[in-house]
């Protein structure tokens, strides 16, 4: 689950976020997908209630959520409280590094929920923040509750 902005990746600011697209990433994504024989759903929103009707229905069809929430990382209280409804892992997700960039930044409401976070990894974040996630789910350290 992405929030603004995202959608310009590989166009925005490449030189902190480097040159690969979104699509990429999906791509990146569905191949680890693949390799655990696991179901994943991509999205992006420049809409904070978007990504907050995408957490509710993770709570009735989805294990485990991955989410850079971009700027609302640093300003949803709101997405805390969806992420608050959610029983499955929870993975915090950042291409940059937050806590070499501006203070204001450095602050996540996110991460209060979060059951891991990746910063500062690049794109790469995604796939090891999938693999984090399933390893979560197959050895039922965290108790998931579909629906
Ligand atoms: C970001 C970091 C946020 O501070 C920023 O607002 C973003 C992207 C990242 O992936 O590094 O939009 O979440």
């Amino acid at each position: 689950m992405n929030g603004p902005n995202l959608n310009l990746l590989g166009k925005r600011q490449p030189e902190i976020y480097g040159d690969q697209m979104l699509a990429d990433v999906e791509a990146d994504c569905r191949s680890v997908a693949l390799e655990f024989g696991v179901d994943i759903r991509f999205h992006q929103s420049n809409r904070e209630y978007e990504l907050i009707d995408w957490i509710h229905e993770a709570r009735e069809s989805g294990a485990a959520i991955l989410i850079n929430a971009g700027a609302f990382t640093h300003t949803s209280i709101a997405i805390l409280d969806a992420l608050n409804t959610f029983d499955g892992p929870v993975m915090e997700v950042h291409i940059s590094n937050v806590y070499k960039r501006e203070a204001f930044r450095h602050h996540s409401y996110i991460s209060q929920r979060a059951d891991g976070v990746i910063a500062g990894m690049g794109v790469q974040g995604y796939q090891l923040a999938l693999r984090r996630a399933i390893a979560l789910l197959q050895d039922g350290s965290i108790d998931v509750r579909v629906g």
